[in-house]
């Protein structure tokens, strides 16, 4: 039975460290009440309303497995699931995702009881510094629920949101072909 938890409010203090670069919150003292769902539990927090999804996630329920490249939904770092399917975290608000089902990558799996797509880019060593990893793993699981083809082009395809600057899409395409049973 999913439970709610009421989160304090990161401080500036904490925020933002001294000799730390601020991060691109807003500092509006303007706050409302939002209820997000993240991997089965329900938090209570109070947000700035432009806080992102991403923000929310990272800065405020302190689930940093979700990365931040761009901020700008152009690299993929950020997926989640929301209801199911793959979304970039930084292009919405946390507030529009009231009566969402939010899945972060720390919810499909652990370290002693991987997901089949985590095991399978350890085994087939679908990266290298890691950063990516997320948002690819994220993107990789969605991908077995949607009508995508059948070759390595299909998968391609439909990873093109999710960049690597690393170049490790060879093996990343190789970790989901296992997956899906095309190797
Ligand atoms: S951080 Fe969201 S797409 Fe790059
Ligand atoms: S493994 Fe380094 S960016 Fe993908």
């Amino acid at each position: 039975m999913p439970h709610t938890i009421a989160r304090p409010e990161v401080t500036p203090q904490e925020a933002n460290p001294p000799g730390s670069t601020p991060h691109t919150q807003s500092s509006s003292s303007v706050t409302i009440p939002v209820e997000l769902n993240v991997n089965g539990t329900t938090y209570a927090l109070s947000l700035d309303p432009r806080t992102t999804l991403l923000d929310a996630l990272r800065e405020h329920l302190h689930l940093t497995g979700t990365k931040k490249g761009c901020d700008h939904g152009q690299c993929g770092a950020c997926t989640v699931h929301v209801n199911g399917r793959r979304q970039n975290a930084c292009l919405s608000f946390a507030a529009t995702h009231e009566g969402d089902t939010i899945t972060t990558i720390e919810g499909i799996g652990e370290p002693d009881a991987l997901h089949p797509m985590q095991a399978a880019f350890v085994e087939c060593d679908g990266y290298q510094c890691g950063y990516c990893t997320s948002g690819q793993i994220m993107s990789a699981v969605a991908l077995l629920d949607e009508a995508i083809g059948p070759d390595d082009a299909d998968v391609r395809e439909a990873m093109s949101g999710n960049l690597c600057r690393c170049g490790a899409y060879q093996n990343i395409v190789t970790a989901i072909q296992t997956v899906r049973g095309k190797r």
